[in-house]
């Protein structure tokens, strides 16, 4: 990609938005090497476009109920590309896209998860990890591929497992350094 300029990312979020925000927060500092060009979601009502707004982000919202995915995504697409979007960094985005979704930005799609992946693909990845008596979590950032939290994983961070956790509170851990890691892989990857 270009070194010399911010790649432009857009970012689809579903809810509160906290890796949103650190996203933010870190393409602001210094060589970066990238910037915020949308945050989109499938939830009107999700508190990170709230917060987007409010510091100054251009967003886009739109559910696919009722109007069905093949022209909800179509929406979202038009909005990336208005907005420039040469990237984008799914966070805490709760829909599979479709594959010609996944197609048309073939490699240039970033997903964090919580989990150390290829272990806990899919939900309640920390009450599973916990289930299963691991003594370590974490979370990957990984490239999005038509397989759910498949794809070539880019960066991963770990933190322990104490005995006596919840899967509250082993969220709460891993959530530190998914703030940490998501910035850092997205700067690896728009300089690579
Ligand atoms: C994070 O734990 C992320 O790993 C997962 O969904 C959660 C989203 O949280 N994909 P937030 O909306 O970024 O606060």
């Amino acid at each position: 990609m270009r070194p010399d300029s911010p790649v432009k990312v857009g970012i689809l979020i579903s809810g509160r938005g906290s890796n949103m925000q650190s996203l933010v927060a870190a393409a602001r500092e210094a060589n970066a090497g990238y910037e915020v060009a949308l945050v989109a979601s499938d939830k009107p009502e999700a508190a990170g476009l709230a917060w987007a707004q409010e510091h100054g982000i251009a967003t886009f919202a739109l559910s696919p109920k009722g109007i069905g995915k093949p022209a909800y995504e179509a929406a979202i697409n038009q909005a990336l590309s208005e907005a420039g979007v040469e990237v984008i960094a799914l966070a805490g985005y709760m829909r599979l896209l479709s594959g010609d979704f996944v197609a048309r930005w073939r490699g240039r799609i970033l997903n964090i998860h919580p989990s150390l992946l290829p272990l806990y693909k899919g939900l309640n990845t920390h009450a599973r990890a916990i289930a299963a008596g691991d003594t370590k979590a974490g979370c990957s950032v990984h490239i999005v591929t038509e397989e759910l939290d498949d794809g070539e994983v880019l960066g991963q961070a770990e933190v322990p497992i104490h005995p006596g956790d919840d899967a509250t509170a082993l969220a709460a851990r891993v959530l530190v350094e998914e703030h940490r890691l998501y910035p850092q892989v997205l700067t690896e990857f728009v300089r690579r």
